[in-house]
């Protein structure tokens, strides 16, 4: 098997015999060890077709280019002109990888609007330009799962060098990232259920992206060396785990298990026997009640309706001019399929808030200023160990969740240098006003993501074409 990267283009031969006939110049020939006139099979995603190699008169016999004719084109539905990777073996000659983006509907509308989005596609386009992937973003709305293509967008630079997309034809992909929110109980869930059924091997990172957090909860403090960085948690079933909890920890946190933006969420205190006190958020106001904890239970039934809860050891963070902060800890699979750290930053709740999320009044700040102002000379050692926590949790997560590639970790530190998970996100935002300053981070977490396909192509490739290794 040998593997090259080739422009791929029309040829402009008119040849009685060019139908679906393959071009490559003298040197690639003898490079590759063709046959002029053999018969190969051309494969690009699902479609595979016959086709004969010739040889293509040219003066620069060097040029990476792989011509086909015009027919070919139209089957395989890649775009003229884009360069890719191009496998050789004996008798097949493979074209890809075609990575896609899978992602709700308004995201990519508002992004093709120009309106303000919660990712930055155009980071994506240059990933996959370094990966010599073809790439492209499509919604579930795209996909034509009778006649097996996706009618999705595809980035092209202008003169400007700019991306912009246009919606074209395009082949199912080899590997999927998914950006959509995706519960096991979506109708998204089943809709990519057909993805898989008609592209057998696909592969498809982040297939879940909504998990409950007793679930993660649960796999942690099952996890002999995760489990030290999840505070004790338990499924709220009624008053009496609230009451043991505050036994043994001063505060507890209770978090609905499938909410997110610091909703719903409530945290209690013990103040003498038989009296409690609970803080809470509505309408960005800070509230509190006192009482019993059936009485406080009570009252507080309309936040919680009928949702799933946890109770959870509070944790007494250290505390940022007044207030409490947390880590957002990105941590992904990269290149070599591995998991790795990304980018951290922190945000600090707003005045006397019990939830540092932005959406709550939270603001972000470097995590660098914090920590260095909190903990000093001792912020290396602490960036070291957030580190390890994180590619521990994500290790641990890893071994109980199937397709998981991207991590949000919110992540809190006590004074005396503890880390403790709060919650795992499995579809962390990735903004689209990135500041200078963390642009490179950023910039980071897009092309990991493409470059951790990129690794499952080369895998999959392998295991097909070299099956030996
Ligand atoms: N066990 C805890 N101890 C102390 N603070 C907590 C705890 N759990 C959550 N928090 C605070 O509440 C915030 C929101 O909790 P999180 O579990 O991330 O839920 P959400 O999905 O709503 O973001 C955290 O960022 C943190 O500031
Ligand atoms: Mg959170």
């Amino acid at each position: 098997m040998k593997k090259e990267i080739l422009k791929i283009v029309p040829n402009s031969l008119s040849t009685s015999d060019n139908q679906q006939t393959v071009y490559l110049s003298a040197y690639w020939m003898e490079h590759l060890k063709l046959k002029e006139n053999s018969m190969y099979t051309l494969i690009c995603s699902i479609n595979s077709l016959p086709v004969k190699i010739k040889k293509m008169p040219v003066k620069d016999i060097s040029n990476n280019i792989l011509w086909l004719s015009p027919d070919i084109f139209e089957k395989i539905l890649i775009p003229e002109g884009i360069t890719l990777e191009v496998i050789f073996t004996e008798k097949v000659i493979r074209i890809g990888p075609i990575i896609a983006l899978l992602t709700e509907n308004k995201f990519l509308k508002d992004y093709l609007n120009g309106t303000k989005c919660v990712e930055k596609y155009d980071l994506y386009a240059d990933a996959a330009e370094n990966a010599s992937a073809l790439i492209y973003v499509f919604s579930l709305r795209n996909l034509n799962s009778k006649d097996k293509y996706i009618n999705g967008y595809i980035p092209k630079k202008d003169e400007n060098n700019k991306w912009t997309w246009h919606k074209r034809l395009l082949p199912m992909p080899d590997a999927i990232c998914n950006r959509m929110a995706t519960a096991a109980t979506s109708p998204a869930y089943e809709r990519i259920k057909l993805i898989e059924e008609i592209v057998p091997n696909i592969k498809i990172v982040n297939r879940v992206t909504k998990i409950s957090k007793w679930t993660i909860a649960e796999i942690l403090q099952r996890d002999l060396v995760a489990k030290k960085y999840i505070p004790e948690t338990h499924l709220l079933r009624g008053s009496g785990d609230i009451i043991n909890m505050l036994e043994k920890y001063p505060v507890a946190y209770l978090k609905p298990v499938r909410r997110s933006l610091g909703l719903g969420i409530i945290k209690m205190e013990k103040n003498t026997e038989g009296n409690y006190t609970a803080y809470y958020n509505v309408n960005r106001f800070n509230l509190k009640i006192n009482g019993d904890v059936n009485y406080i239970l009570a009252e507080l039934s309309e936040i919680m309706g009928k949702r799933r809860y946890i109770v959870q050891q509070g944790i007494p963070v250290a505390l940022y001019r007044g207030e409490i902060f947390d880590l957002r800890v990105t941590i992904q699979k990269n290149g070599i399929g591995e998991w790795s750290f990304s980018r951290w930053s922190a945000r600090v709740a707003g005045p006397g808030n019990i939830v540092s999320n932005v959406a709550a009044g939270g603001k972000g700040v470097p995590a660098k200023r914090i920590l260095r102002e909190i903990f000093g000379d001792r912020f290396q050692g602490i960036k070291d160990e957030v580190k390890k926590a994180g590619l521990i949790i994500a290790e641990a997560l890893d071994r109980r969740l199937i397709s998981i590639g991207d991590l949000g970790l919110d992540i809190g530190i006590d004074l005396n240098e503890n880390i403790y998970l709060f919650e795992a996100n499995f579809r962390a935002i990735r903004p689209s006003n990135i500041n200078s300053k963390d642009k490179e981070a950023w910039r980071r977490t897009y092309h990991t993501s493409i470059y951790y396909l990129r690794y499952l192509y080369d895998v999959e490739i392998e295991k097909k074409y070299n099956p030996q290794l």
